[in-house]
């Protein structure tokens, strides 16, 4: 009979701390491809930092490279730029949608005119006057989901009109999702010197019941999304997973913007994305005990018919410089869309118009149509920056 070879205490600490140094090893191989320690960089961050780049200056690619830098739905960024000397036409990309997250289009729309406002701002500071025209007609009409449809066109002129202080906030402009400082109260008179435009109107809730109606309107309609299952899968096509993917794609939505905290950030780039049903559950969590009850103000942007091209348009314009002039002075602000979300698709599978009525109540003016809803309130932590995809992915 052959005795077992003896293992000495020896040996079993030499194998055990051999083990540990191969799982400690395969710990950091991993920490370290999911980006868990490290500062998003590379390429599809680069736009904020070469947005003014010498090579664009005076030239209508600089009014691009500003365009490439708006708030829009999801990260999608579903635009292309036609430029040529004297014009640029914004094409929205319809492929880039957002399918039952975005039915009609509206949001795509919203977030093309938050890069025309971008542009616009970017015209005078590079010697351009720009003159903005809205393609006509009616988002239902849009039937198709595969090409390019026109949105805008800016005819450029030359001009030696001073910039707008705006212009310089363009790349201090982040979705913030974090906790918002509730100690510190913010007035609606913060937002003074933006204007309501022709026919798109903005209404800010600092402290009233409204501002409590608002705030429960978008957390229900948060529940109902999630337990929209088509809606949540649509979504989740945009998330991405990890620095590989983000490389790639250069857009779509990634934990660093995901508003967690630093612990529960790196734990959760460091595990398995999670499916649509858990990310969105999480979502619903954070809309209801951070998002709503930690916003110093909640507001809405309406226009006269959410679903005609040239008014979503006009929205996203109002958005972005709303959300640029709270960069400027370091208010942190975030789209909280859900409300006007389930009113589309209400209207898409031919459900009573309970969400128009949800809203609407919290107006007190039915012949507004909300189509945006934010909040706003000062920053606890430093907010990180989404991908881009560059001027010459997006230039023809
Ligand atoms: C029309 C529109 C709707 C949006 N809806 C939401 C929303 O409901 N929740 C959210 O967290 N962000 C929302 N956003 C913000 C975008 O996700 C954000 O702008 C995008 O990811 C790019 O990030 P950035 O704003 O930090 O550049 C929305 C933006 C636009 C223009």
């Amino acid at each position: 009979m052959t005795q077992a070879p003896k293992v000495t205490r020896r040996r079993f600490l030499e194998i055990g701390s051999g083990i540990t140094l191969v799982a400690a090893a395969g710990l950091l191989w991993r920490a370290n491809e999911r980006g868990v320690f490290a500062e998003p960089t590379g390429e599809a961050y680069e736009p904020w930092s070469m947005w003014q780049a010498p090579g664009y200056a005076n030239t209508p690619l600089a009014l691009v490279a500003a365009g490439i830098l708006a708030s829009n739905p999801h990260n999608t960024q579903p635009w292309i730029f036609r430029v040529s000397a004297t014009r640029i036409d914004i094409l929205a990309d319809t492929r880039r949608h957002l399918g039952t997250f975005d039915p009609y289009l509206r949001e795509m729309h919203v977030g093309l005119g938050c890069a025309v406002e971008n542009m616009v701002l970017a015209a005078a500071a590079n010697g351009f006057s720009a003159e903005v025209a809205f393609a006509p007609g009616s988002l239902l009409d849009i039937a198709g989901r595969d090409g390019q449809v026109l949105a805008a066109t800016l005819r450029l002129s030359p001009s030696s009109a001073a910039a707008d202080p705006l212009y310089d906030a363009i790349p201090r402009r982040h979705t913030d999702r974090n906790p918002y400082d509730h100690s510190r109260p913010l007035a609606a008179d913060a937002f003074a010197g933006v204007a309501d435009e022709d026919g798109v109107r903005m209404w800010l809730f600092d402290g009233s019941a409204a501002r409590d109606r608002l705030g429960a309107a978008i957390i229900e309609a948060t529940e109902e999304i999630v337990a929209d299952e088509q809606m949540i899968e649509d979504s989740h096509d945009w998330f991405r997973d990890g620095p590989d993917e983000i490389a790639r794609e250069k857009s779509g939505l990634a934990l660093d913007t995901a508003g967690l905290s630093p612990a529960l950030l790196a734990a959760a780039k460091f595990l398995p994305a999670l499916p649509a049903e858990q990310s969105h559950g999480a979502w619903l969590n954070q809309t209801r005990d951070t998002h709503v009850p930690t916003a110093a103000l909640l507001g809405l942007i309406a226009t006269r018919d959410r679903y005609d091209r040239p008014q979503a348009l006009a929205a996203g314009r109002l958005w972005q410089r709303l959300h640029l002039t709270g960069a400027a002075v370091g208010i942190s602000m975030h789209p909280l869309n859900q409300p006007v979300e389930t009113i589309d698709r209400e209207l898409q599978l031919e459900r009573e118009a309970k969400s128009e009525v949800r809203l609407a109540s919290i107006t007190g003016d039915e012949s507004w149509q909300p189509t945006f809803v934010f909040r706003a309130g000062y920053p606890t932590r430093q907010v990180r920056l989404s991908a881009r995809r560059g001027v010459k992915e997006v230039t023809v």
